[in-house]
């Protein structure tokens, strides 16, 4: 059995998920997709439910936050009653392909750092759009090629830093999915990843606290889960920063109307 378990499985026990531009880049996108109070929210791939809590904390909207692994959901669910939010936010095991939910139910849908995954992207932003009202917006969040193609050094520093299996698009095959879906308005603001950065963004995010808790769950993970010590040892043998990471890859805020 250990030899299934991946990066995000680890990342579920750990209690902490992440995408990048953190809290900076969660509220850019709330911005552009005018949520706010008495919005009705779907963060899809919502991980360990960082951002839905944000949102209900910050905006007063509701969530629903779906993930296709269900110990996220779990961690989400935890975090959601340590943070008093059960009455505002709920979480679903789903596949962001087929989201169980009927046509034109939500103000706004996002996903931070998630439709890269899927194997079929187009199939899951058609849902995403499914599920919005008319006049809604549906905004991602997602890691970008700047430049085309990325250096190999590039795509196993990403690869690493984000999950074996992720496949990040080019900006305009990122906005080709939006059109494709039928949205309107569609706007782009692209930023360069900076690595250090996005530490000190993780630990805004997450807190002190948080961050020690996921920490201790690491160091237990390292000592009994043999997978997670074969894990860490890839990651410390390919985990210098590539010099050039700024110019080549970034992440997007990918947004249309419906
Ligand atoms: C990089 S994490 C980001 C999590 C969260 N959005 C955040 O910002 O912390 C990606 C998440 O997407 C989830 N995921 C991957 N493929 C998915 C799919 N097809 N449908 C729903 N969730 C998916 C993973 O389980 C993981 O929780």
């Amino acid at each position: 059995m250990e030899n299934e378990q991946t990066f995000f499985d680890f990342a579920a026990e750990a209690g902490l998920t992440k995408h990048f531009g953190g809290l900076e880049g969660t509220a850019e996108l709330v911005g552009l997709c005018h949520i706010g109070e008495g919005s009705y929210v779907l963060d899809v791939g919502c991980g360990v439910g960082a951002t839905a809590c944000f949102l209900a904390k910050r905006y007063g909207c509701r969530v629903m936050g779906v993930d296709i692994r269900a110990r996220m959901v779990e961690r989400a669910e935890e975090r959601a009653r340590r943070d008093g939010l059960s009455d505002q936010v709920a979480f679903r095991v789903a596949d962001a392909q087929d989201l169980p939910f009927e046509d034109d139910l939500f103000d706004a849908v996002i996903t931070e750092s998630v439709t890269a995954f899927p194997e079929d992207k187009q199939r899951a932003v058609n849902e995403y759009a499914r599920v919005t009202k008319p006049g809604g917006y549906v905004g991602l969040a997602e890691s970008t090629w700047l430049q085309v193609p990325p250096p190999p050094e590039l795509v196993a520093w990403v690869s690493q830093d984000v999950g074996s299996c992720v496949r990040p698009l080019a900006a305009d095959d990122w906005m080709g999915l939006l059109e494709n879906a039928g949205l309107q308005d569609i706007t782009m603001r692209l930023h360069p990843v900076d690595a250090k950065h996005e530490a000190k963004l993780l630990t805004q995010r997450y807190g002190y606290g948080g961050m020690i808790g996921s920490a201790l769950r690491m160091l237990v993970m390292l000592v009994r889960n043999p997978a997670y010590r074969r894990f860490v040892k890839g990651v410390r043998e390919s985990g210098v920063i590539p010099e050039n990471l700024d110019e080549y890859f970034g992440y997007g805020l990918y947004v249309g109307r419906k």
